[in-house]
């Protein structure tokens, strides 16, 4: 190995910190920092900083041999979806070795709701409202990328959607801005830890900056258009909150901006990120982006696009070879200047420095002589913190009788066609997680009941009937198994064997390809095969529970009339089958919260808690003509915000303040008293919401400030002390000031966004 740039002198950095304290020693080391990249930036020619910002996989088109002859001509920056030690070293052999300036290549790679280990999509995750399992999943996640020689994650996805039609909405968090925000700063610092340079953690890339889950009628890639107040308000928070947390880098978005595509908006890429929010790291556009200005009409051709999108503050450019192409031609036309390019290059060689990939390239890659290891070897899994956070992230719907918990006894009948998928158990981005290590439901349940109870087993349905529909699940890659049956052949099965059982458990909703990238859907309900299916198994008279699987929130009105109970598992990972089984049966208590609010009907869409009132509300109590309201359509959610039931049952007393009012510097405390009123230990959310009554700007109805999730032991109860500050009261005005107003308040605590008690205060 040629060695390369020493860095700066650890122990001078050492004595600085214990004399000078920490943000001297910081100072030191962003100086130290500059002054290496200024020194290397010297040396390096035009082609060669061009270089850098030329983020490439392989594929097709441009092979590994084309990849490695260019990565030795200094035109490549950094790789994605090349995600193991051998071929990682490969590569960074031809950069560190035998390239000029032996400048390291760093690797990126879509680690979104886990690597090796699968957890819980992002949806699921988020239902958990438990931000230290959240965390576990995402220090996992980065330690079993960087063992694999990873540098960058391409997460947290942290879009605020409103739009259960959108595929994407299951890489979410869901809707609401306060959770996402704490869950978007939980994984940053899940990924990178406190040294960004250790060879167990790895960069977060938050994305995609902004507001892709906006997009018009839930249509992936669509436009957004949206009013500035609404953009501060509702949707750039996260985005912030992971930027003030310190990701190192921020992902663009595909999607336009009130005409302008994000990878071409300056005002969204200088002026808010760089200079409102001070963000000092590395920008990436999104797969293809900058070629497809052209498409968006904002861009003639390649080289109109390429000029955009540097001058709009794109760093590394993903995909397309337009800055390589395009960016010499537009110098030496000065329609840009070399300081444009110096300065994405900085960024770019900013982030590889803090990734300590100068102090050594190979540091994410072990010894080149260490023993070989198989990169899907059953011991390199973290199964149990897979299970934990799985079934955390479940979410009782309904449980009519208290059918749930199962006993381990008797016949159950498992039938559905997610009941025995692997595939669709790990959910759509589970990119390096194998299929065959997943457990799917019927796995768990056999597991659980083993030598107690029996099971029996029917696939009653293909997901759909819908061959159009198959087609486009299975035009990448197989992932749904076709079974050639008639329909009439398969539920006649089903049906024959529920008749045998004592409880039917039918394992339905999406499969992982309908709640994906380009999977948006004008229809939210579980396909008809899986309605006809439920029919049927409905009239065999048996008690029907439905484990949901599914990745946004589905329309189940007509599932909720016939099922006794309802599980939301969404896509919960490796161990999904057995967190599965582990709620079913009562080893764990369910205490998932909705992060979305669950409609009765598309039509409803978009539907979410915290909207604004308008002049004329619905009032269930006194509908009124000239209200506002769908008259074919019950009012309000199916499940609301929040919500989620448990095996036992909870209360919450009334709120006491600490005052009827609350100074601009002052706090006040909200307290409840919240008790396990059941017969089973049990967690629950307690959720705090305010009201700004009268302010110069209609204020949404109840907006999330805080909330606590608590374990209880039966007849057990607890106080829970919330904080009320100035800082929760704020909000954007028209001219985008961020301030509160004086006047009144309303407080509610509850166990979901609708079920709430009530209490007032006035801001001095
Ligand atoms: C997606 C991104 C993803 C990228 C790289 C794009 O199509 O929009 O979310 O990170 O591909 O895989």
């Amino acid at each position: 190995m040629k060695t390369l740039y020493v860095v700066g002198n650890a122990l001078a950095l050492i004595c600085a910190n214990a004399l000078a304290g920490d943000s001297t020693a910081l100072l030191d080391k962003e100086h130290e920092k500059a002054a290496f990249i200024k020194d290397l930036m010297k040396r390096m020619t035009l082609e060669e900083k061009i270089g850098q910002l030329n983020l490439v996989s392989v594929g097709p088109d441009y092979t590994k041999e084309a990849i490695m002859a260019d990565i030795r001509a200094g035109k490549v920056g950094a790789m994605f979806n090349t995600v193991t030690r051998p071929d990682i070293r490969q590569m960074q052999v031809q950069a560190v070795e035998h390239s000029r300036l032996h400048i390291p290549l760093l690797y990126a790679y879509d680690v979104i709701h886990g690597h090796r280990t699968v957890f819980p999509i992002s949806l699921g995750m988020a239902s958990s409202w438990d931000l230290d399992a959240i965390a576990l999943s995402g220090r996992i996640s980065a330690q079993e990328a960087a063992a694999d020689g990873l540098n960058l994650t391409f997460s947290p996805t942290v879009d605020i959607t409103r739009e259960p039609r959108w595929g994407r909405v299951s890489e979410t968090f869901g809707e609401d801005v306060y959770l996402t925000s704490r869950i978007a700063e939980v994984l940053v610092k899940a990924y990178q830890g406190k040294d960004l340079s250790a060879p167990d953690t790895i960069m977060a890339s938050l994305k995609h900056f902004a507001l892709y889950g906006a997009v018009e009628g839930g249509r992936d890639y669509n436009t957004v258009d949206m009013s500035p107040q609404r953009m501060f308000q509702d949707y750039l928070p996260p985005y912030q909150a992971a930027v003030n947390a310190g990701a190192g880098s921020v992902m663009v978005s595909l999607n336009a901006i009130n005409g302008i595509p994000s990878t071409a908006n300056k005002w969204l890429l200088k002026d808010v990120l760089r200079e409102q929010w001070q963000f000092k790291g590395m920008t990436i556009s999104d797969h293809g982006a900058v070629n497809e200005l052209i498409k968006h009409g904002v861009a003639q051709n390649g080289h109109d696009a390429a000029l955009l999108a540097i001058r709009a503050g794109v760093d590394l450019n993903m995909h397309d070879d337009l800055y390589g192409k395009e960016l010499p031609v537009l110098l030496k036309e000065k329609a840009i200047t070399p300081a444009d390019i110096d300065e994405a290059c900085r960024h770019v060689l900013a982030a590889k420095y803090d990734l300590g990939l100068f102090k050594d390239p190979y540091a994410y890659l072990g010894k080149a002589d260490d023993p070989s290891f198989d990169t899907n070897a059953e011991s390199r899994l973290h199964r149990d913190a897979s299970r934990s956070v799985a079934r955390k992230s479940m979410v009782l719907l309904k449980n009519e009788r208290d059918l749930l918990p199962l006993k381990k006894q008797g016949t159950l009948a498992v039938i559905g066609p997610m009941a025995k998928s692997q595939r669709d158990i790990m959910g759509n981005w589970s990119a390096a997680g194998v299929t065959a290590q997943a457990v799917s439901v019927y796995q768990g349940l056999e597991r659980a009941t083993a030598g107690k109870a029996k099971l029996l087993y029917a696939k009653g349905t293909n997901v759909t009937n819908d061959s159009s529909v198959l087609a486009y699940l299975n035009s990448y890659d197989p992932s749904v198994d076709i079974d050639h049956r008639s329909a009439e052949d398969m539920i006649e099965e089903a049906v024959e064997v529920a008749k045998h059982a004592d409880v039917i458990v039918a394992v339905v909703g999406e499969s992982q390809g309908m709640a994906h990238e380009a999977s948006s859907r004008a229809d939210i309900t579980i396909p008809t095969s899986q309605r006809d299916l439920l029919k049927a198994l409905k009239a065999t008279g048996k008690p029907l529970v439905l484990v949901l699987m599914n990745g946004r929130p589905l329309a189940l009105e007509w599932e909720n009339q016939q099922a006794d109970a309802m599980l939301e598992t969404w896509f919960s990972g490796t161990e999904g089958g057995n967190a599965v089984a582990d709620v079913l049966f009562g080893d764990y208590n369910p205490s998932g919260k909705l992060p979305m609010t669950f409609p009765r009907s598309v039509g409803q869409v978009p539907m979410y808690y915290n909207h604004l009132n308008t002049g004329r509300p619905f009032n269930p109590l006194d509908p009124g003509k000239y209200t506002s309201r769908y008259f074919d359509e019950a009012n309000g959610p199916l499940f609301p915000f929040g919500y989620g039931l448990s095996y036992t049952t909870f209360t919450v007393s009334d709120i006491a303040l600490s005052s009827p009012s609350l100074s601009k510097n002052g706090q006040l405390t909200a307290r409840v008293t919240v008790k396990n009123t059941g017969k089973r230990a049990g967690e629950t959310v307690v959720q705090l919401y305010l009201r700004d009554v009268v302010a110069s700007v209609s204020r949404p109805v109840k907006e999330l400030k805080h909330f606590k999730k608590v374990m209880l032991q039966p007849g057990k109860q607890q106080e829970i002390e919330f904080t009320i500050t100035d800082d929760d009261l704020k909000f954007y005005h028209s001219d985008l000031q961020y301030h509160s107003e004086p006047g009144d308040f309303n407080v509610y605590i509850g166990l979901d966004s609708a079920n709430v008690k009530e209490q007032q205060f006035t801001l001095l």
